[in-house]
């Protein structure tokens, strides 16, 4: 077993007794820190970045150079899937991801190739052994994927979408094409964090960004339906430790129950629902991470450490609460207040824990 140094984060996830709340942040590597900024600027571009093994540890490790943070994630994106699918990602200035080849029609979807992580996305696999080997059992190192749907609606609406007007119209008109498209998705996702957690990651987090705007029906079938295939799918053990593996589904606190049976160990859960209720409703089942809304880190710092403080309150003494921000982090946002955040979790935390 490798030494970890903190295991907070891996010991919440399981349900075990910490000393304190351990605390992470989603995108917590990225545009709010100047040292990032700079280091994006020398690079050029982002995927550039992503693809360099070297640099994208360094992005990874620049947060945890300035706050106690319990984790560590991979710097990468959700989008190398499709990418590596041979959709041609790229990013344009101030509007977000693009496909130069976004999906159309179903002959594209048969023609898909399933990525080999090995060789197409060895650059990934690459920086996860580059990361571990730098972390060095400092703390957990997190790999990640996006959700199959999550992925298909960048896929079929070739860039961000408000209304996902072409895909949910493919999702009632042309359902089975999108199931083949979803399916494909889900063995290249379990073949890429199986690939992940070979080469060092620790944990594994699933974003469904988008799960949210679907209806209840429909969020079964296309989305959680494809990301329990995919919690089946992967090694769920690896150097002597138990991998575990969050879902998060923005918007989905109404699905909760759903989410909590389907065989993850923690559910990610954004501000829009009570800490306090959904551990009510979904037991001792799994861990719960969140649920901070990310805009409370433009408020001045007693602010902050009153929310810390509402929310701590509000999930009480028991085991299995990762704190983290209901969603990403903002880019604007001052790294102080960061700063502020972190420590308020973990010193108005140690209370909760000394009890138990
Ligand atoms: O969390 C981390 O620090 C690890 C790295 C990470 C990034 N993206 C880096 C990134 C993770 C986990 C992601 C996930 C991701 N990427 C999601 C799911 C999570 C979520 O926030 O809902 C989604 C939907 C994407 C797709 C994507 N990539 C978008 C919408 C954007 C933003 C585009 C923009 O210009 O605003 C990206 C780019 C991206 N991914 C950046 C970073 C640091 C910014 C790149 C830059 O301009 O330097």
């Amino acid at each position: 077993m490798t030494e970890l140094k903190n295991d907070r984060y891996l010991r919440a996830l399981l349900r075990q007794k910490v000393d304190r709340t351990p605390v992470w942040m989603m995108r917590q590597a990225g545009r709010y820190l100047p040292e990032y900024r700079a280091l994006r600027q020398q690079v050029g571009d982002f995927m550039s970045l992503c693809r360099d093994p070297d640099l994208a540890c360094e992005a990874t490790l620049q947060p945890l150079r300035r706050f106690e943070l319990d984790a560590a994630i991979l710097f990468s994106d959700i989008l190398t899937i499709p990418d590596a699918m041979g959709l041609g990602l790229h990013f344009v200035q101030g509007e977000g991801p693009r496909f130069k080849t976004p999906i159309q029609e179903r002959r594209q979807i048969e023609q898909l190739v399933i990525p080999d992580p090995l060789t197409d996305l060895k650059y990934v696999i690459d920086a996860v052994t580059t990361i571990s080997h730098e972390l060095d059992g400092a703390v957990p190192l997190i790999g990640f994927a996006g959700s199959p749907w999550t992925l298909a609606t960048y896929m079929v609406e070739g860039g961000p979408t408000k209304q996902f007007a072409i895909i949910k119209s493919m999702m009632y008109r042309e359902p089975q094409s999108l199931h083949l498209l979803l399916n494909k998705l889900a063995v290249a996702v379990t073949d890429y964090l199986n690939a992940q957690i070979a080469a060092g990651a620790q944990s594994i987090m699933i974003f469904d960004t988008w799960g949210g705007v679907l209806s209840s029906d429909c969020y079964r079938a296309f989305s959680l339906d494809y990301m329990q295939q995919i919690v089946e799918g992967l090694t769920h053990s690896a150097r002597g430790r138990r991998v575990p593996v969050t879902l998060f589904s923005k918007n989905s606190s109404q699905w909760l129950e759903w989410i909590a049976q389907s065989g993850c160990d923690a559910v990610g859960i954004d501000w829009t629902c009570e800490l306090g209720d959904a551990r009510a409703r979904v037991g001792h089942q799994v861990a719960l991470q969140g649920n901070m809304d990310p805009s409370v880190l433009y408020a001045p710092v007693d602010v902050i450490e009153q929310e810390v403080a509402r929310i701590l309150a509000q999930y009480g003494s028991e085991a299995g609460h990762v704190f983290n921000l209901g969603h990403g982090i903002h880019q604007d946002v001052p790294p102080e207040h960061v700063a502020a955040f972190v420590n308020a979790v973990h010193r108005l935390s140690q209370p909760y824990h000394a009890l138990s």
